[in-house]
This record gives C-alpha cells, structure tokens and sequence, in this order.
C-alpha cells in the first residue's frame, strides 16, 4: 500500500488517520496513513525522510504549517496567499509541491454538505490568524458581496484586508463594530478553546444569519451556544470543514474524492 502521514506536534488527538482510513476503504485506495510526531526541531528532517522512504504524500498540522511552507519549492496559489501549508507531495521530477485545503473545505462544507451559497452574501470572519488567513482566498473566490474580518486585534484584521485586497470587497474592524445584519458569520478565532466569545453587536446575528464556527467539539462550541442564544437558528461546527479538508488532500494524492457525508457523522462519534 502507498504511505501517507500526518505529522505535527501533538498529534495524538489528529482525527487524519481515522479520516483516510474510512477514505481508502470507500474509494478501495490501497494506502496505509499514520500519525507521526515530530520533534519540533526534526521537521525538515523528517519530511526529506519520510520521503526517501518512498512516503506519498503528508498532510502538516500545527506547529509545522508555516515551516512546511518555506520548505516546498512549489505553491498553489492559495497555499502561496495563505502562508501555510497542509498537504505535501512529491510530483515526478521530485519536486516538493504544497497546498492548503483548509479554505476549499470550509467552502466545500457550506455550499455542499448544507446547501447553502456564499455567493453574493454578506460575510462577517471572526478573527485574524493563520487559521482565517488559510480560506480567505477560497472564501473571496465564491464572490461574495462582501467580507468584513473583525478581530480582537484590529491591526491583524487590516493587514489581512489588505493582502486580500485584489480578491474581493474586503474590509477590517473591531468586534464591536461589526455592525450587522450578516448573511453568514463565520468565527475563526480560537476564543472558544478558552469557552469565550468575540463580543459582536446585537444586530449581527438574526434568525437567517448561518453561523459557522471552525472549532467543533461533542457538544455546542462557546460560540454556537452563544448564537443560539441570540436567536440563531442555522448553525454549524467545524467538523465538516475537518473532513472536506481531508478529502481534498486525498484528491490531491489519489484523483479520487471521498464521499463525506456519511463520513461526517461517522467522526462525530469518536468526538463523544
Ligand atoms: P490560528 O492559527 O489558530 O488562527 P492565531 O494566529 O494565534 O491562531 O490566531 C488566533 C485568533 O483568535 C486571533 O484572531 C486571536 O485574536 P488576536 O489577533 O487579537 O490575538 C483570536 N483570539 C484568541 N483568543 C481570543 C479570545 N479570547 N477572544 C477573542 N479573540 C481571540
């Protein structure tokens, strides 16, 4: 079977293995994908090993996304705009090529699996820091009407605002400013891994507003319950992001994508 890896550090708790596991017996993909930790000074190292060792192909999490950036010497342009890298390959010249899935599954995750568009939609992104930064480029490309990234740290959001500036009607500000209503309302912040919620306005979430949030957890993040205290209706985890991303990296490998529906619940299992 052909190798495939994730790797970071931690990386006891990655859902990868499970994810491409459950892939490869749906596809009938002759792989074989391990989980392994790498020291945090190893990590080139263990990149040019794994694939001496004829590895196919990695996936990166934290804290090597931005390391695994510099080290490929070819960049999709979205991987190139979002300076990090999830996904690594070698094509045939040996070339060490990198990509970031995370923003084409976010995009995958709402307009797919729940149907709904992005197009033409008022968008409000909480939070400025690399895990924003990874689906911007995805996100500007489903056009949009506007995007407003609001952060705790205005200077992040304006700098991001305007290294995006060519993709899309972009615009920066405090929380408390992100004066709604929004068609959708995504939060990319990590505030809910400390069970706190960026401090929008009142009128940013009405009952239409679809409210995402990038974390997940087995019950309801700081920020969905929060949503749905203010009247929200359509929401949803991280979750589906997780496993699109996943699928996409496995597209790149196999030229095979996954089916994830069932593949969804099937991890929200293992989260209980
Ligand atoms: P990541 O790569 O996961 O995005 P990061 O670069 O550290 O990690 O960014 C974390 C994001 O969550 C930032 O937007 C951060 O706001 P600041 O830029 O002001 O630091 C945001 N964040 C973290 N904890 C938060 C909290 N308790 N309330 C609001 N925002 C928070």
């Amino acid at each position: 079977a052909d190798q495939y890896a994730v790797m970071g550090n931690p990386i006891e708790h990655s859902k990868s293995p499970i994810i491409h596991t459950l892939f490869a017996a749906r596809t009938g993909e002759a792989i074989r994908y391990e989980a392994e930790l790498v020291e945090l000074w190893d990590f080139k190292d263990a990149v040019a090993r794994f694939f001496e060792n004829k590895g196919r192909g990695l996936n990166i999490t934290v804290p090597f996304k931005q390391e695994a950036w510099e080290l490929a010497s070819q960049l999709t342009e979205r991987a190139r705009l979002s300076g990090a890298v999830n996904t690594l390959w070698q094509d045939d010249n040996g070339e060490l090529w990198g990509d970031t899935t995370d923003g084409v599954g976010l995009v995958r995750d709402i307009t797919v699996n729940h149907q709904s568009t992005i197009a033409g939609k008022n968008v409000l992104v909480l939070g400025a820091g690399g895990a924003v930064r990874g689906v911007l480029e995805p996100l500007l490309a489903e056009k949009p009407a506007q995007v407003v990234i609001a952060n705790r740290t205005v200077s992040r959001a304006d700098e991001l605002a305007k290294l995006f500036a060519d993709y899309g009607k972009l615009t920066a500000c405090g929380f408390t400013e992100a004066e709604g209503p929004f068609d959708l309302v995504i939060n990319g912040t990590s505030a809910s891994l400390q069970g706190e919620c960026p401090p929008l306005p009142p009128s940013a979430i009405t009952p239409d507003t679809i409210v995402y949030d990038m974390m997940y957890g087995a019950t309801d993040t700081a920020f969905i319950q929060w949503a749905k205290d203010q009247g929200a209706v359509h929401t949803m985890d991280g979750l589906g992001m997780l496993v699109e991303q996943a699928a996409e990296s496995f597209f790149i490998w196999r030229g095979v994508r996954p089916d994830t529906q069932e593949i969804v619940e099937e991890i929200r299992q293992y989260l209980l």
